[in-house]
């Protein structure tokens, strides 16, 4: 086989061996310019004492793009027979047991489109490292298992590039020749190479500090673009709020003077939590009233706290090789969702987080790229930064708290970071310190790293009148998924109560299921209780039991958990509405039971409801995780079966959603708190019921909105609403006035192109196809393709799956476009056609054949690579 026709390969956990050099300091010297930048990295290399393999030649990674300039050895340098050097690998079979590595290399940050390594975001330099974009800077062990100390020189020329920055605290600058200039950073902790990280550009900066408990004062900074610093305030809030929390809750102070946060507009991800230097994507971290949703402050309020937390859980340990990736993501995803469940309100938050779960990650699993929260093997890691190591990965850290308690599960974190501070270690060593501290056995528990897929757990139960024995039987299963056949039974923390006739708590507790099949009973009991099971969605699992729609009411009105209220009412509607959808398929009349239209009118009308709970319990489930749920997935009599449920919801409850929205309409000019959040978004639920009726005084309500809206939150929920509504020459008269209103506002704009991309009304591929000739597109811009390529393929399922294929195609042409521009991007948007075995045969046959076209493309970026060949395999 020649070179060229070599498929990439994977690497496996179970080859892993300890790097056979160490760094132990790493010097850097950035001569920023437009068209090339030289590197100059000066290492201070020796001996692993813990490898055993004697004559391993030195290996350093890097990328075909980087130029070799100059490489020594203790200032001698080496010719090209002294190593040997591939696209990815470059090898000194002969090297001392303690030396000094020099290495320079010519990089082009204007060219790279990839935005992995240094590239250009705007008129900026800016570095992205996570996972392997070092080795696109310099020749270097590029594996988190090397930490080394980091001095970076940056050198840029003074007038475009007047802010300079990296990674620890600045220690000298001053002037070059040719009107540049330069700053030194030196970061005292030993850290891997994807935290490095470098900026320059002509930067605005929002200024505060915060102190620690002990008492040290700490430099915390925000840089942007000069029209975006208006926009920070609540970044920087965000911030110090996640400082003093995680003060509070882990006991863990910041270890820095200073804390910088820069926002890019050109990102891959949402944010990059670089040793004392966090690059973020612009849509992570800016915000303000008027140009930002309630949901967006919640987002950046969640990252920002994330990557703050990440500098223990992440960067002062850290992972041993890339398979461990979810001890830091789970871990950190566990801390940023629990505070934020402080600072707002903790059920909602439950409910969110498990709503993304259940639709993205189970669907996940039931992919052909499926995989266990620890990987044993991958070809591209950047593929593997998915809902299954990140939410699922959390879900794993979060029984660990429920089966240790939180006074033991703290105990355990002191212990893992007492004992592995400075370290790379491994998701055994974290669970190992959890076993330490509770003497308990995890042995079994750590199937939930090893084991794919979503577990299935079938609840029965029996009564026995004359004892007064309540007993309930858990069997649990979990699907077969690639290279899986056969899975063990899992550990897991139920959390239940049993719930008597008139509304009482008869019981509760954590049953733990260790066995494929487990009985539990309850002794004593006056009455037949009614089982509230896995409350707060204790285990990532799907759990049934064959409740009837009289139970699920009992639940809902009843049950102290907030999560499993809410779900009860899920539990209701999905169930109506997949027996809607077998009508639909029939040919058969719809209709929406008289009881389930008073049980809403109850709850809408019901004053002490917190508003945010009930606009969660009358949203209706989302048409994604309809078809997660679904054997086969039809599109269509989903979002008809949805679409019939709104408008005959609209129409029979009227003058109540006209009443909630008069109850949820204030005058008060507008705040961010979460009763206020919690009041718009009863308020715009009841607005979209509304407009569903078909109205014309409804669109007359919904146009007052978008016009006299003094917050982001309104005015675009009234755009939306009635682009996606039937008035569709209102729809564009709004879209007309919005765009000449914020067309200076990039992330608003995002907004705007997303929401028509998402429109499901007829004619979507054309739309989608006309906003791609919009000035303010830019295909080169990640944050621009999720807003029109993935807002489409991902979020508007009527419109992708159109019959004829077209929008299957379209997506291919895509992903061939951007296989080599931007892999990671090519790769993620691939995700909807990838799934292609659940949906019908034709679709099936349709999807099928646009993988095969984007695989015989050729010369496939490894992301996409492993990704269309997993998902035809
Ligand atoms: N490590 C980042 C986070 O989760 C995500 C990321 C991965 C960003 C890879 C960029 C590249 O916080
Ligand atoms: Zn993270």
């Amino acid at each position: 086989m020649s070179q060229e026709m070599q498929q990439p390969q994977p690497i496996y956990l179970k080859d892993y061996q300890v790097p056979a050099y160490l760094i132990e300091h790493t010097d850097l010297r950035f001569e920023l310019a437009e068209e090339e930048t030289l590197v100059r990295a000066t290492l201070q290399v020796r001996r692993n004492p813990a490898c055993t393999r004697t004559k391993a030649a030195l290996e350093l990674h890097g990328h075909e793009s980087v130029e070799l300039c100059r490489l020594s050895i203790d200032g001698e340098i080496l010719s090209e027979r002294d190593f040997s050097r591939d696209d990815e690998l470059l090898c000194i079979p002969a090297v001392p047991s303690r030396f000094t590595l020099e290495c320079v290399t010519r990089i082009h940050p204007q060219s790279n489109t990839a935005l992995e390594g240094l590239y250009k975001s705007d008129g900026m330099f800016c570095t992205q490292c996570e996972a392997e974009g070092f080795r696109r800077i310099t020749f270097y062990p590029d594996r988190p298992d090397v930490m080394s100390v980091f001095r970076t020189t940056v050198v840029a020329e003074r007038a475009r590039y007047p802010v300079l920055l990296s990674n620890g605290n600045p220690v000298e600058s001053g002037d070059e020749d040719d009107g540049r200039h330069f700053v030194t950073w030196e970061d005292p902790f030993p850290k891997p190479a994807y935290l490095f990280a470098l900026v320059a550009g002509d930067l605005a900066v929002l200024e505060d500090s915060y102190t620690t408990a002990s008492g040290r004062s700490v430099k915390l900074q925000i840089f942007a673009d000069s029209k975006d610093l208006d926009k920070l305030d609540h970044a920087m809030l965000s911030l110090k709020r996640a400082m003093q929390w995680d003060e509070q809750v882990y006991g863990r102070e910041y270890d820095l003077d200073i804390y910088m946060i820069v926002a890019v507009d050109f990102f891959n991800m949402g944010a990059m939590e670089n040793k004392g230097l966090n690059i973020f994507n612009t849509s992570c971290v800016l915000a303000s009233p008027r140009t930002t949703t309630d949901a967006a402050f919640q987002r950046v309020e969640g990252v920002v706290a994330h990557e703050y937390f990440h500098n223990w859980s992440g960067n002062r340990v850290t992972c041993r090789d890339w398979f461990q990736l979810s001890l830091k993501e789970g871990f950190t995803v566990f801390r940023d969702s629990e505070f934020s469940a402080d600072m707002n309100s903790r059920t909602v938050k439950r409910i969110e987080d498990v709503a993304l779960l259940r639709t993205a990650q189970f669907a996940e699993d039931a992919g052909p790229m499926a995989h266990p929260v620890r990987p044993e093997s991958f070809i591209e890691i950047s593929n593997f930064y998915t809902l299954t190591v990140y939410e699922k990965g959390c879900e794993v850290v979060r029984m660990l708290h429920t089966l240790l308690g939180a006074e033991l599960f703290r105990k355990g974190t002191d212990l893992y970071f007492e004992r592995h501070d400075g370290q790379a270690v491994t998701t055994d060593d974290f669970v190992q310190a959890m076993a330490d501290v509770s003497g308990r056995d995890l042995t079994q528990f750590k199937r939930w790293y090893s084991q794919a897929g979503t577990p299935r757990v079938e609840v029965s139960d029996s009564w026995d009148e004359s004892t007064g024995q309540y007993r309930l039987t858990f069997r649990q299963s979990c699907p077969a998924t690639p290279g899986q056949d056969k899975k063990l039974p899992f550990h897991m923390p139920i959390a239940y109560g049993l719930i008597s006739a008139s509304g009482d708590e008869l019981d509760a507790g954590v049953l733990e299921l260790t066995d494929s099949e487990q009985s539990f009973t309850f002794d004593g009991l006056a009455e037949r209780p009614v089982p509230s099971l896995l409350r707060s969605f204790s285990a990532p699992v799907k759990l049934s039991y064959p409740y009837t729609d009289a139970q699920l009411m009992h639940l809902l009105r009843h049950d102290s958990d907030g999560f499993n209220r809410w779900d009860a009412g899920q539990r209701m509607t999905v169930g109506l509405m997949q027996s809607l959808m077998v009508d639909y398929r029939a040919s058969r009349e719809l209709a929406v039971p008289e009881s389930l239209i008073d049980t809403w009118r109850g709850l809408l009308l019901d004053e002490s409801l917190d508003p945010a709970m009930v606009a969660h319990l009358l949203r209706l489930p989302s048409e994604a995780y309809l078809a997660e749920l679904a054997d086969e997935i039809d599109v269509e009599a989903i979002h008809e079966v949805r679409e019939f449920m709104v408008t005959t919801l609209a129409r029979a409850l009227q003058d109540e959603w006209s009443e909630a929205y008069r109850r949820c309409s204030d005058d008060q000019a507008y705040t961010a708190d979460a009763a206020a959040c919690a009041r718009r978004s009863l308020k715009n639920l009841s607005l979209g019921y509304l407009l569903a009726t078909g109205e014309e005084v409804w669109l007359a309500l919904a146009e007052e909105q978008f016009n006299t809206a003094d917050n982001m939150t309104d005015q675009q929920a009234a755009l939306a609403l009635v682009v996606h509504s039937g008035f569709r020459h209102a729809g564009e008269r709004l879209l007309a006035e919005f765009q000449a209103q914020w067309q200076h506002e990039a992330l608003v704009m995002n907004q705007w192109f997303s929401i028509q991309a998402s429109d499901p009304w007829p004619g979507a591929l054309e739309r989608v196809q006309q906003l791609q000739e919009h000035p303010l597109f830019d295909a080169r811009n990640p944050n621009k393709l999720r807003s029109v390529v993935a807002a489409f393929c991902a979020q508007n399922a009527v419109g992708f799956h159109s019959a004829d294929g077209s929008g299957y195609a379209y997506l291919a042409d895509w992903i061939i476009q951007l296989n080599k521009q931007n892999p990671q991007i090519a790769s993620r948007l691939l995700t909807p056609l990838t799934r292609w075995r659940r949906y019908p045969e034709a679709a099936q046959g349709l999807m099928r054949g646009q993988l095969q076209r984007v695989l015989e493309s050729g010369d496939l970026s490894r992301d996409v690579y492993e990704v269309v060949s997993k998902s035809l395999a």
